[in-house]
């Protein structure tokens, strides 16, 4: 069989290793002939392609972003490259010029999306989720994630000295779009006192209530870790419309500069804002990301191999599975408010600005 693989979307850490996973597999194990394909969707379109070998395949597991390329390219809409042209059958029309049997799409959401489209036109994919947002449905978890928390937590760590020395608020923002899983984890690593999410709406008096609670009982500083997509409680009952409109007019550059203004002017307290950014996506994947890439790396292949088309790698309860792309597309996996760590963490006393 001859293969092609493509990674699509924001880098993480850990691509590299699936990329491996996936390869070593086919083409050590089950004898297949794998084609790299560059800058995700785009190079389908056109044809920017290299053939793997074992050799091409060493040095990868530890490395950080991927070594094919990416691109945020979505063929079913009508921007990015070649605009006038019927990508999607373009892209039917090369995939069978080069005479692959599969490819193999590792992305986010977005490209869950367009690898779906692409199955339900008779082509054969497998796809493999990848986000350090941790948002694909379907999946417990994805690869990425846990390097994003690991790096996260220890920004948050490193804010805990320099807060207590001077008295002050620390309000760092964590990336996530709109879900608020790599705060969640990263806020109770990294001991934050007050945790923002998308999921939980916040109401700034609470927030403040806090921080001058705190103050009185010998705690004068904070650590407030709040997703990159947050929301107040008062934003929360707009129309998604006029949200849209409000944030595009909105003075700050995010939401922690929003939030760090409303505190000092609440409180006497200086604020500091720290946005750890594109950090949390880059470098090095941490050991468990290593062995999640690994393990759905091998099972893509084991999918193609047995004509498992149309589906997307899973991990679910600890075991690689396979999900139907179908159900999985359009979806968007939130963290659930009334979890167990939320509420585990509710009873350590962490705030989440709701109540
Ligand atoms: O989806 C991963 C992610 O890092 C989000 O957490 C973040 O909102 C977004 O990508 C940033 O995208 P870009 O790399 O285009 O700035």
């Amino acid at each position: 069989m001859r293969i092609g693989i493509l990674t699509s979307g924001g880098d993480c850490p850990g691509i590299n290793a699936t990329i491996r996973g996936v390869c070593k597999t086919a083409i050590n194990h089950y004898g297949m002939e794998v084609i790299g394909i560059h800058s995700g969707f785009q190079g389908l379109l056109t044809k920017d392609v290299e053939s793997f070998t074992e050799k091409s395949l060493s040095g990868l597991l530890n490395l950080g972003g991927t070594m094919l390329g990416t691109s945020r390219e979505k063929p079913f809409k009508k921007n990015g490259v070649m605009s006038g042209v019927d990508k999607p059958a373009l892209i039917a029309r090369n995939i069978e010029e080069m005479g692959l049997d599969c490819v193999v799409c590792i992305g986010g959401n977005g490209t869950q999306k367009t690898a779906a489209k692409l199955s339900a036109m008779g082509l054969n994919i497998v796809s493999v989720p990848k986000t350090i947002d941790n948002d694909i449905w379907g999946t417990d978890f994805s690869f990425g994630f846990d390097s994003a928390v690991s790096i996260a937590t220890d920004a948050i760590d490193r804010l805990h000295s320099t807060a207590s020395s001077h008295k002050r608020v620390m309000v760092i923002e964590v990336m996530g779009h709109k879900v608020g899983y790599v705060t969640l984890h990263a806020g109770i690593a990294g001991g934050a006192d007050i945790i923002l999410l998308p999921e939980i709406p916040y109401d700034i008096n609470v927030i403040t209530d806090v921080i001058n609670r705190r103050s009185r009982e010998g705690k004068p500083f904070t650590i407030l870790a709040v997703a990159e997509g947050a929301i107040s409680k008062e934003d929360a009952k707009l129309k998604k419309k006029e949200y849209k409109e409000k944030i595009s007019k909105r003075k700050y550059p995010s939401i922690a500069y929003e939030l760090a203004e409303q505190i000092q002017e609440a409180t006497d307290k200086e604020v500091r804002i720290t946005v750890p950014g594109h950090t949390q996506r880059g470098g090095s994947p941490c050991a468990y990301d290593r062995v999640f890439a690994t393990r759905v790396g091998a099972k893509a292949a084991e999918m193609i191999l047995e004509g498992k088309y149309g589906y997307m790698v899973a991990m679910r309860d600890g075991e690689t599975t396979a999900v139907p792309l179908e159900e999985v597309a359009g979806k968007l996996k939130m963290v659930d408010p009334k979890c167990g760590l939320i509420k585990e963490a509710k009873t350590i006393g962490i705030s989440f600005g709701d109540e």
